[in-house]
């Protein structure tokens, strides 16, 4: 008799306990999806697919990018001036002021969530230069591969480091001369800036068309 009440009692307060922890960390993809519908959209689009009018590849796509990610970035949009991890950028530090951290937690996993449009690569000259550094890095010069931390197709691996594959190559070569000269200064460990100082304009721009290709 004892028994038998007890083991209720003990799965609702495992019950209680889990609804309890788990609670805090689920994002919210409806609120995220309100706010992308009206703070982010006319940079990124609805699904951070970028926009159909074409506001430019200056902006990223989000879409498919790994909410982790996503969030990391935003956090460092948000992180007051002169923090280590702050990613200075006139417009995005505009853009998150006003966002609690939960609100960045519900909109990153909204863009997480949608699904990426793929691009191609544009430049049939650049295509094996792009792929040479990216699968095998120069040895002799030091730069990795790519693929080491990004994947082989581009895919990232959450949490640490972003999906390329897919991504506007405008915006990707722009990325790679900002940690280059140092002006993106959010890379754990320096991880980004230590490759991109040892690449030359044309392998940047081989590298981010050849990643946007990749699928
Ligand atoms: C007025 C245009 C504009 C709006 C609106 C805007 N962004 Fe951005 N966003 C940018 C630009 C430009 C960049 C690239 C910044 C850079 O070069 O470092 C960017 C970069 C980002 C990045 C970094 C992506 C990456 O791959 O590292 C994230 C995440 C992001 N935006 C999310 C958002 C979210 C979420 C909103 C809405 C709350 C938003 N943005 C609204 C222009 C905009
Ligand atoms: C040792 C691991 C490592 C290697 C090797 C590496 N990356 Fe990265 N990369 C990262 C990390 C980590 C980030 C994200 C930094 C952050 O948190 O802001 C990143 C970010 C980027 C971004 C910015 C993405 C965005 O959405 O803003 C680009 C572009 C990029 N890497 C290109 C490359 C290219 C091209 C190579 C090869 C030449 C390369 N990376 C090699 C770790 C690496």
């Amino acid at each position: 008799m004892r028994k038998l009440l007890f083991i209720p009692i003990v799965c609702m307060a495992i019950g209680a306990w889990a609804a309890g922890a788990a609670a805090p960390g689920l994002p919210d993809l409806a609120k995220g999806k309100q706010t992308a519908a009206t703070v982010c959209v006319g940079c990124h689009g609805p699904d951070g697919n970028g926009t159909a009018a074409g506001t430019g590849p200056i902006y990223p796509k989000l879409a498919g990018q790994h909410s982790s990610y996503l969030l990391k970035q935003l956090r460092n949009f948000k992180a007051a001036e002169g923090a280590v991890e702050r990613r200075a950028n006139a417009i995005m530090n505009g853009m998150v002021a006003a966002l609690s951290d939960e609100d960045l937690r519900n909109v990153a996993a909204f863009y997480a969530s949608q699904t990426l449009k793929p691009e191609v690569a544009r430049n049939r000259q650049t295509i094996d230069l792009g792929r040479k550094l990216w699968r095998a890095g120069d040895a002799a010069r030091g730069v990795p591969a790519c693929a080491g931390c990004h994947g082989p197709a581009g895919a990232g691996i959450p949490a640490q480091f972003p999906r390329l594959s897919g991504q506007f190559a405008d915006y990707s070569e722009a990325q790679l001369k900002a940690f280059r000269t140092g002006e993106r200064a959010n890379d754990p460990n320096s991880m980004m800036r230590v490759v991109a100082a040892r690449l030359m304009d044309p392998e940047i721009k081989a590298l981010a068309d050849y990643a946007a290709g990749l699928r």
